[in-house]
Order: structure tokens, then sequence, then C-alpha cells
């Protein structure tokens, strides 16, 4: 090949790519164009003008080229390039939000990716001229197919991202603000003389056992809250974490401004600014506290405690102990779990003959299965006294079984301190390569250690206990009935490809939410389809279960806040709206809720002033 033949091959083997690389940007800024015109109509065209402009010049560069095209291209490139940089940085001066840089996605990368690779493709050419190569060679085609995959894949997926954004802000209102519609931020605890028991939670990174975690008040878990039916509690919330976050007291009815969920009930508190909820515990029980701000890296970086509300009488118990078991997997601590912060076995002390009341709270994060806990009690006879924080009617002794304890759950167990020996809680769930090291036992008493058994029985908190009335569960008819089908697939979402998860094959915010009004009595059922195990919450409110697998529950009534909902299998569940607001309904595998397994349940005539998405900072899965 001589001297001026192969410099012609080369001229015209960078005209590809550089035609490429600007179709392909011309691709992604169309694809990403409609959520910019929702977002700033300006921007939004800016986006059509200049993806128009790039795909005539990749095209003209390709079938006609010369130096102008060239020229226009590369000066495209370099202004798209110079917005884009201040628009990431300093923040553009014009916008939504003047001044304030926008975040990056994965469609932005690539285009930029693009842009600052044909710029110096297209400069060679502006030098060369754009004089053709007569014949084909086979080294120009070698290198050429290759290429080109490789940028029509990217230009693939900066499209399919481009047109599946995260959200820039989405109100969840049901009504607009105005006459008779009520502004979510009045629906706060009425004031009252109630006792009130005032805590400061600090949230900040901790250094725990060599571990970076994030904390309350230096612990994971942070401190338990131990307050009596009735009382006023007042949490106030001191952010030094490096992001925003917010605190939801899960499982508890309190007026919907403190359920601490952000975009929806509040904005997220940033770094340095500090927030105080208040409410009035009504139902005694064993609750527990996290953060639903990015809920999905705030929990697992190990913001959680437990919160256990005494009853105002009843049954005393010598002791009473409350363990919140949870993974670090969102710090650097790893896929451990450990029982109130201890990895390993937890021991907690107790007497021969003392009655024991313990308090299990599933904080652990898991893997994408969804898979519960298996927890079996060795060492004496022992009752289910309550899940969820709600009393169970009946409960009968129980040898070692198999409790089922799913993401979010709560079991209370009861039992007499056996003479002599041990009583220990063992985690039975199966485990497998990595989750070997997921071991995690709780021990009480002092004595032998109760001989391992081998145990099959999975306890049915369908079949337990005794019949009770329960005006919710027995009811004939009910105002509203609604199917929520969950199943999941790969798909695009939030500017990245995900293990989609879907209610009724939506994700959220795109869900339909569940619209009721004061007094109604709505019906849920939860239709698994897929091969993992969900359990499903709602916010502010309390399920009765009516059915699982078509069959009426037949023992004692069982009030839960998040009904487990196994793989391929149907519960139905139904509750009294008497809690006006706007609430979320979401899978407590946090994992699936951030891929979209979450919705509302939404009262007419509600507005927030709060919104979800990139803009106003909000991520509450
Ligand atoms: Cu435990 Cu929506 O949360
Ligand atoms: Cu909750
Ligand atoms: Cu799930």
């Amino acid at each position: 090949m001589g001297q001026s033949q192969s410099l012609t091959v080369y001229r015209r083997s960078l005209r590809g790519p550089a035609a490429l690389l600007t179709l392909g940007a011309a691709a992604i800024h169309l694809s990403a164009a409609p959520d910019h015109l929702q977002e700033y109509v300006a921007f939004g065209g800016l986006f059509i003008v200049v993806g128009i402009a790039q795909a005539f010049l990749g095209l003209a560069a390709w079938l006609r080229p010369s130096r102008r095209i060239f020229v226009a291209a590369v000066l495209i490139a370099l202004g798209c390039l110079v917005v884009w940089t201040i628009s990431r940085t300093a923040g553009l001066p014009i916008g939504p939000t003047p001044g304030k840089p926008e975040p990056a996605g994965f469609p932005d990368l690539v285009t930029s990716l693009f842009e600052v690779t044909s710029v110096p493709l297209l400069l060679v050419l502006i030098v060369r001229g754009p004089r053709q190569a007569p014949d084909r060679r086979r080294g120009w085609l070698g290198a050429m197919v290759p290429l080109a995959v490789v940028l029509t894949l990217l230009t693939f997926l900066g499209v399919m991202t481009g047109l599946n954004p995260l959200p820039f802000a989405v109100d969840m209102s049901t009504a607009p603000p105005g006459p008779g519609v009520t502004p979510l931020q009045m629906l706060t605890e009425p004031p009252g003389d109630e006792p009130v028991k005032a805590f400061t939670l600090t949230a900040r990174v901790t250094q725990q056992a060599g571990h970076q975690v994030w904390t309350y008040n230096g612990t994971v878990p942070g401190p338990e809250l131990r307050v009596t039916q009735g009382d006023r509690v007042r949490v106030t919330l001191i952010n030094h974490l490096p992001a925003a976050t917010s605190i939801h007291w899960h499982g508890l009815r309190l007026p919907n401004a403190e359920d601490g969920v952000a975009g929806l009930t509040q904005q997220a508190l940033a770094p340095g600014q500090t927030y105080t909820y208040e409410f009035v515990v009504k139902d005694p029980g064993t609750y527990w506290y996290h953060s639903h701000q990015d809920t999905e890296h705030q929990v697992p970086k190990g913001l959680y405690g437990a919160l256990v509300v005494l009853p105002g009488q009843g049954p005393t118990y010598d002791r009473d102990y409350a363990v919140a078991v949870g993974d670090l997997n969102g710090s650097d601590a790893g896929d451990r779990i450990g029982a109130n912060g201890l990895l390993g076995d937890l021991h907690l002390s107790a007497h021969p003959g003392e009655l024991v009341r313990l308090r299990l709270i599933d904080a652990i994060q898991g893997d994408m299965t969804g898979f519960p806990e298996l927890l079996t009690l060795l060492g004496a006879p022992y009752r289910v006294i309550a899940l969820d924080g709600h009393d169970l009617n009946g409960p009968t002794d129980l040898g070692p079984e198999l409790l089922p304890i799913g993401i979010g759950q709560r079991y209370d167990l009861a039992f007499r301190m056996p003479s002599g020996s041990q009583v220990k809680l063992i985690d039975n769930r199966p485990r497998r390569g990595s989750q070997l090291a997921r071991t995690w036992t709780v021990t009480l008493g002092e004595g032998p250690t109760p001989p391992p058994v081998t145990v099959h029985t999975r306890f049915d908190l369908a079949t337990y206990g005794t019949t009770a009335p329960d005006e919710v569960a027995q009811r004939q008819t009910f105002d509203e009935s609604r199917d929520l089908v969950v199943t999941n697939q790969h798909g695009f979402r939030y500017g990245s490809e995900q293990f989609l998860h879907m209610f009724n094959g939506r994700t959220f915010p795109e869900t339909q939410p569940i619209i009721v009004r004061k007094g109604l009595f709505v019906r849920l059922r939860f239709v698994n389809n897929t091969d993992e195990y969900h359990p499903i919450h709602l916010h502010g409110h309390v399920y009765s279960v009516i059915r699982k697998n078509g069959r009426p529950i037949s023992g004692t009534p069982v009030h839960l806040d998040s009904i487990l909902v196994g793989p391929h299998e149907t519960w139905e569940g139904a509750f009294l709206a008497d809690n006006p607001g706007l609430w979320m309904l979401h899978c407590h595998v946090l994992v699936h809720a951030a891929f979209g397994l979450s919705t509302m349940v939404s009262y007419e005539g509600v507005s927030t002033p709060y919104s979800i998405g990139s803009r106003s900072g909000n991520f509450p899965e």
C-alpha cells in the first residue's frame, strides 16, 4: 500500500466513527428530550434542536462529507460539552434550578463520551479534507464492524436509559392545594396533656468494631426507644450524616405528617439540620424505626432501631427484651448479621423460673429472594404472643418450630426459663456460600446449652391460636377491593437497567395508587407471581389478615403491618381507612422497593408540598 493510499484509507476510516458518534449523540439527545420538555420547556427545545442538527450532520458526514459539515459537527459537539460541564458543576444560570449542579446519569455520560471522542476525529478530517478512497479494504471493514457494534450498543443503552429517566419531581398529592383540600403538613398530632417522652437521635457516621457504619447516637442498632401506651413521644433528629435523611416509625398508626417519608410527608432532612417528630403512641407492641430516605442504602448502613410500646396494663414479665436483627451489607462490614449489633452470639440474662418476653425485629436486608429468617427457639416451650406488635388470641405452647419472620416483621415470644439450662434462639434459614458467615444466636440464662434438634414444621399464623371476633376480617362486604399482582422482569428505569419489580405491571411512582376515603373498609389481595418473598408493608394502618391461598384464616385474628407473601402465594388483608394522608404501601425487601415494588394508599383531597425525584432530592426508597 502506497503512502497516499494508506492516508486516504485512514481518513475514510475516521469518517465512519465520527458519523456514528454524532448520530449516537443525536439519538440520545432526542430520547431525553421529552423528559426535559417536562422539566423546563427551553431545555427540551434545545435537546430537540441539537438532536436534529446532530442527526443531520452525522448523516451528512457519512454520505456527503465536506469540511463545512465537519466544522459544524465539531462546533455542536464542543458547545454541548461546554453547556453540559457547566450544568454538572457550577450549574446553569437559567432553568428550573438556576445555579444548582444537576446530577449526571448514564445517558449524559455516553453522550459526552461520544462527543469528546468525535472532536479529535472531526478535527483531523477538517485538516485532511473529505476525499474518499476508491476501494474497500478488509482491514477497514475489520476495524469498523466491531467499532460500529460497540457504538450502536452504547447508543441503544443511552437511548433506553434516556427514555426512562430518573424523575425530576413527582408530586404524590391526590388534589392540588385549594378549598376543601387538606395540606398534609396539617395532619399532625393535636396538642394534649399526655406524658411526654423526649429523645434525641443524632445520625452520624461512626466506626463500630472496625467498620464504618451510619448510626443513631453512635450505635447499630440505634438506641431502643421504650415508651408506654398513651405517651406523647417527641424525637429530635439531628443530621450529621453526609447525606439527607429521615426517620420513619414502622408499624405505628400516627398522624401522616409524622410518618418520616422523604418526598411525601417531609423534605429529606439536609446535613446539619434538625427535625422533630411528635406523636402519641396508641397501640402497645414491638415496632421499629428506620430512615425512609434512600432507604435501600441507608438502612443497611445501620440506620434503624427498636421501638417498644409497653401496654398501659396487662401481664408483666420478669424480663422483656427487644432484639433487632440486621445485617450491615450497606456498610463495609459486609454481608453479616448481628443481633442488637453483636455479630455472633447475643447473651441475655435470665434466671430459672422467670417469665421472659422476647421481641424479635427483622431489620435484615438479606438478598434478592427476600427469603425470611427461620427462627427456632430451643430449651423451653414458648408461645407466639404477638405478631407485628399486635397480640394474638389464645396462643398455645409450641415446641421447636421454624418461625418465618419476613423483613420488617416482628415476633413476640413468651416463655418461662427452665431450671438449670439455657434457652437459645437460632436461625435455621438455609445458607450457602458467602451466607455461611451470617450466623447469629441469642442465648438466655446460664447452664448447659439445649441440644440441637432438626426442625421441619413451619409455624403457620393462619391456623394458630383461637378465633375471636374481628370487625374488619369478618366483614361480608368491602367498600373497596383491589388486587395487587407482583411480577418481576428486567428493564430500564430511573436511568439504568434494573430487575424491575411491579405491582400490576407498573413500577413506582407510576403504580396506580389506592384512593380511599375516611371510613371505608378496604380489602387488598396480594398475588405473588414471582419466586421471591415479598413482605408487603402498609404505613399508618394495620391489616386484618383474611385469607391465605384462598382459605380463610382459622385461628386467632392476625393484625399485621407487613404481610409476608411467599413465592406464588396469595394473601388477602383488609383495613379500615381511618387515618387520612398519603401512605406508602411497599415491599420491605428494600431492593425490591427500590426496583419499583411500591405504591400508595392515598386519601382523596390531600396535598403535599413535597415531591419525589432528582430535583427535590427526595428518594423514599
Ligand atoms: Cu419500614 Cu416504608 O417502611
Ligand atoms: Cu412503615
Ligand atoms: Cu419484594
